[in-house]
C-alpha cells in the first residue's frame, strides 16, 4: 500500500516525480503533430471525434484488486481524447484560455501536500498566496491594499454568490443570517448580465423573483443608466430595499461594460448613510468583472510611448478597454476570474472586497471546535467553504509572479 503514496521522507528513489512526468507524456501524445499537412482535427486531442462515450457509465464497478498507477494514469489520459485543445490557435470558444505553465505546476504542487487555506496552521505560507494576490489586485484596482482583501472561491459564480450574500447581509443586517431572508430586497442587474443572477438569488434564498433586469443600450450592450436610475429612484421612493446593483464589467459575449461610475454617484446621492434610520443598509455595488479585470494590468502602461509596440488600432482598443474597466474602483466587491482572461488553471477565481474588515464583521461566525485562530489570518471564520484548496490562489499567485507587467 505504501507505494500508492509519495514517500514521506526524502529519497531520490521516490518514483512520484517520474510518474508525474509520465502522465504528462501520455497527455502530450494526444496532441497532433505540428505539420500543416497532418490530417484529422488539429484543434482536438487524440484525433478521435467518436466520443464522448457515456453509454455504459452506470455499469461502472469497483475493481477486484488494486491496479498499477501507470495503468490508471494511461486510462485517465485517455479520457481527454476528443476534447478541444484550448492551447491550439484554432480553438477559442467562450473565454477559455490555455493555462500557463507556472500556474499549472504550482497548482499541482498543492495537490501533493494539501494545504487548506482556511487558516495558518493548515497551510502556513501557502495562505500568503491569497493575501499577496489580493494585495496586487487591490493595487491594480486602486483600493488601499491594507483595507481591501480577497477570497478565492469556486468560479465566477462563486464570486457572484459571495457578492450577493455580502450585499444581503449589509442591507438587511446580521439578523438575516439567523432568521433568514424575510424581506424582498432587490438585486438590479442588466438584462445582458450573466445568468449567475439566477443562481445567486436562488441559492441565497432571496428568490429569483427579486432580481430586476435593467434594459441595455442597443448600441453598446451596456446597462441603460436612465432605466437604472428610474428603477432605483422608484424603489427608493417606495422604501423598497435594494441589496445590490450588479455592474457587469465585460459581458460574456459583447464585452459590454456598465457605467459603474454613474451608479456610484447615484447611490451616494440617494443613500448618503451606510444605514437608513430604519436599519436598512444602502445598496452594495458588485462588479462582475470576471472577464474584464485583467485589463487593469495596463495600469501604468505608457500609452504615448507604447513600449510594447502595439499597432495603433490595437493600442486604441486597449486604452478604451482599460479606461472603461478602471472604473471598477467604484465597486464595493468585484469578481475576478484568472481561469478566463488570466491564463490560469480551471478554476481560479477571487472575490475582492473594498473593506475586508466590514466583510469580516458582517460574515464572521463564532468559530469551530477544531480550528483555532493561531495566526492573524483566519478566513475560515467567514468563508462559505471549509476545505479551501490552495490550488486556486497558488495558480493565480504563480501567474502574477510569472507574468509581471511586461
Ligand atoms: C460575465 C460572467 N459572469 C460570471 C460568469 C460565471 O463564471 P464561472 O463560469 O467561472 O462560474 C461568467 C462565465 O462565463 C461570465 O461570463
Amino acid at each position: 500500500m505504501r507505494s500508492a503514496f509519495p514517500t514521506y521522507y526524502s529519497t531520490i528513489l521516490d518514483p512520484f516525480a517520474d510518474m508525474v512526468g509520465e502522465a504528462i507524456r501520455y497527455l502530450n501524445q494526444l496532441k497532433p503533430p505540428q505539420s500543416p499537412s497532418a490530417s484529422g482535427t488539429p484543434g482536438y486531442l487524440g484525433n478521435d471525434p467518436t466520443g464522448p462515450h457515456y453509454g455504459n457509465v452506470t455499469k461502472a464497478q469497483l475493481g477486484e484488486n488494486m491496479a498499477s498507477v501507470a495503468e490508471v494514469l494511461q486510462d485517465a489520459a485517455d479520457l481527454f481524447r476528443g476534447m478541444p485543445n484550448w492551447n491550439h490557435p484554432l480553438v477559442m470558444p467562450n473565454v477559455i484560455p490555455p493555462a500557463n505553465t507556472a500556474a499549472i505546476i504550482s497548482a499541482m504542487m498543492t495537490q501533493v501536500f494539501s494545504p487548506n487555506i482556511i487558516e495558518g496552521e493548515y497551510s502556513w505560507d501557502v495562505e500568503r498566496t491569497e493575501m499577496e494576490t489580493s494585495a496586487i489586485l487591490a493595487d491594480l484596482i486602486g483600493w488601499p491594499t491594507d483595507e481591501a482583501g480577497g477570497l478565492f472561491t469556486f468560479g465566477g459564480s462563486g464570486c457572484y454568490f459571495y457578492g450577493i450574500k455580502y450585499a444581503l447581509t449589509s442591507c438587511l443586517g446580521m439578523d438575516s443570517r439567523c432568521n433568514g431572508i424575510r424581506t424582498d430586497a432587490k438585486v438590479l442587474v442588466s438584462q445582458q448580465g450573466h445568468y449567475c443572477k439566477q443562481n445567486s438569488t436562488d441559492w441565497t434564498g432571496l428568490g429569483m423573483n427579486n432580481y430586476i433586469e435593467i434594459d441595455t443600450d442597443d448600441a453598446t450592450n451596456a446597462m441603460d443608466f436612465n432605466h437604472l436610475e428610474e428603477v432605483v429612484r422608484s424603489f427608493h421612493f417606495s422604501g423598497t430595499p435594494i441589496a445590490a446593483i450588479v455592474c457587469t464589467m465585460g459581458t460574456t459575449d459583447a464585452f459590454a461594460v456598465d457605467p459603474i461610475d454613474k451608479v456610484r454617484t447615484l447611490v451616494d446621492e440617494l443613500y448618503p448613510l451606510e444605514k437608513h434610520p430604519d436599519g436598512v443598509g444602502r445598496p452594495l455595488i458588485y462588479a462582475d468583472a470576471v472577464i474584464g479585470w485583467s485589463w487593469l494590468t495596463f495600469k501604468g502602461y505608457d500609452f504615448a510611448a507604447n513600449p510594447l509596440g502595439f499597432a495603433p488600432e490595437v493600442l486604441c482598443e486597449i486604452k478604451k478597454n482599460y479606461e472603461a474597466i478602471s472604473k471598477v474602483v467604484y465597486a464595493d466587491a468585484i469578481g475576478c476570474d484568472f481561469h478566463k482572461t488570466g491564463w490560469a488553471t480551471y478554476n481560479c477565481s477571487v472575490v475582492m472586497v473594498r473593506s475586508l474588515h466590514k466583510f469580516q464583521e458582517l460574515l464572521s461566525r463564532p468559530g469551530s471546535a477544531y480550528l483555532q485562530a493561531r495566526t492573524c489570518y483566519n478566513p475560515g471564520l467567514y468563508t462559505l467553504e471549509v476545505s479551501r484548496s490552495g490550488s486556486y490562489s497558488m495558480a493565480a499567485w504563480a501567474t502574477l509572479k510569472f507574468m509581471g507587467y511586461f
